[in-house]
């Protein structure tokens, strides 16, 4: 698929309905000033008391090289050595890297709103990345707890929480998925 070829949906109706995680992504890395107009829109999720808890670290690609290498260990250490090469060859191959971290609060409903802020902004950012043609996934998988993750990223894990690594790029596949209907959710009270 061309990069004029992108899915290129208008309503919000069909931003939030077409966005799908995508996981293979075409080589090119989508262009620095559209990623960073996707952070300045996530910035304005809801947010209870303006606290502003959330932290964005575009990885280059030292840091990216640092946590492949990384992860290709912990799954060799589990998984074994075929394991461990095709997830490098995978992550090695996503263009785009962005770390989003939240303030720790030592207040636990403080702590739990100011996650919901930045789960709000990203969303903001992934809808707008889509609207753009361009797919992220967010992961939060064992990597993002490791030790050597917080060094290689320069966070301090005692002051951020880490909310998501998110992978972004143009999409190299169209995954389906599914949702149970509205019924089977909504409660509706007198
Ligand atoms: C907080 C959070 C953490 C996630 N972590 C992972 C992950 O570690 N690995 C992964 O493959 N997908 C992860 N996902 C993506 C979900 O698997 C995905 O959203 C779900 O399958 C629904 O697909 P859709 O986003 O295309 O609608 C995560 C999503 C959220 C919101």
């Amino acid at each position: 698929m061309q990069q004029s070829d992108a899915l290129q949906p208008n309503t919000i109706a069909e931003i939030i309905r077409g966005r799908r995680s995508i996981s293979r992504f075409r080589p090119e890395a989508p262009p620095r000033e559209t990623v960073l107009e996707a952070l300045e829109l996530a910035l304005w999720a809801p947010n209870h008391h303006l606290t502003e808890p959330w932290h964005f670290y575009l990885l280059g690609p030292d840091t990216k090289q640092a946590i492949v290498d990384l992860n290709t260990r912990l799954v060799q250490e589990r998984q074994g050595e075929a394991a461990a090469r095709a997830k490098r060859e995978r992550w090695s191959a996503i263009p785009g890297w962005l770390l989003l971290t939240c303030d720790r609060s030592s207040e636990q409903q403080r702590f739990l709103e100011d996650y919901a802020a930045c789960c709000a902004a990203a969303q903001n950012l992934a809808l707008y990345l889509w609207s753009a043609g361009i797919g992220m996934k967010w992961t939060t998988g064992d990597v993002t707890r490791h030790p050597e993750f917080f060094e290689h990223t320069w966070m301090d894990p005692d002051s951020e929480a880490v909310v998501g690594l998110f992978w972004y790029g143009y999409p190299d596949e169209s995954p389906d998925a599914q949702r149970q209907p509205l019924t089977s959710r909504l409660v509706e009270l007198p």
